[in-house]
């Protein structure tokens, strides 16, 4: 696994061209060499992220894309359109897509392929609900997620984002992003695994101690540069963390 943890941002629908300038001042700000900084606008505005963000250290990617290179898909964006708009990364299979749009673990998968097959890398979210967690199911839920819709890709990145977390200002505790991080890594060797779900300045730094946490996966606290740049500064806390524990 690299050292550099990735702190992405996932905007979701939010942002209009207004919001530049806080990509403006991720881009000024000193960045910790512990941190890669990705930023996932809308689709909207990825063109002109992806074009004012070039040359610095904060890279520009998309939310989600359609599995096939081009065609008759009103409404959808390819891999291909993407990595054309300046994107390098593509989160596919947030569970606000399984849910909203009927996203099996078998159209993730295809999707994932296709990140691959543009040239870029692939963000796949994977996690558990409330309900399941509470039946005991998380580590089997996480392991049906995995083999259904994790391809043999080379670009990858595995986002762990339990949907109880995601926007409910609740975290797992250390101990279950632990338990489910260290799952994944059993099975995944070697790839690097986000934790998203709540995810802010105050405590990043233990989420990002956790073993086997490679970054973040950012929501709402992603939309303004001071809170984002406070997760990112949190990298080096973790780091120090995890040196002095040792
Ligand atoms: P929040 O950080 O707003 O909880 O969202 C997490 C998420 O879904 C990132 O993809």
């Amino acid at each position: 696994m690299t050292d550099v943890q990735l702190i992405a941002g996932n905007w979701k629908m939010n942002g209009l061209n207004s919001a530049i300038a806080e990509l403006d001042a991720m881009i000024a700000a000193p960045t910790s060499p512990a941190a890669g900084l990705l930023v996932c606008p809308p689709a909207t505005l990825l063109a002109a992220f992806a074009e004012r963000a070039k040359g610095s250290a904060v890279g520009i990617g998309a939310q989600d894309c359609h599995w096939e290179v081009s065609g008759a898909h009103t409404g959808d964006l390819s891999a291909e359109m993407l990595a054309d708009a300046g994107a390098t990364h593509i989160i596919v299979g947030h569970s606000e897509r399984r849910a909203d749009h009927g996203e099996t673990d078998a159209i993730v998968r295809r999707k994932a392929e296709a990140v691959a097959r543009a040239g870029l890398t692939a963000i796949l979210c994977i996690g558990e609900t409330l309900e399941q967690r509470d039946a005991g199911q998380t580590l089997e839920v996480i392991a049906r997620q995995l083999e259904g819709s994790v391809p043999a890709i080379d670009r990858l990145v595995i986002a762990y984002e339990p949907v109880w977390a995601i926007g409910t200002g609740r975290t797992p505790t250390v101990e279950q992003v632990a338990e489910v991080h260290a799952a994944i890594a059993a099975r995944m060797g070697g790839v690097q695994i986000l934790y998203g779900g709540s995810v802010k300045p105050s405590n990043a730094a233990e989420l990002l101690a956790v073993p086997h946490v490679g970054g973040a996966l950012v929501g709402g606290a992603s939309l303004k540069a001071a809170d984002f740049l406070g997760i990112a500064a949190a990298t080096a806390l973790a780091g120090a963390q995890t040196a002095g524990a040792s």
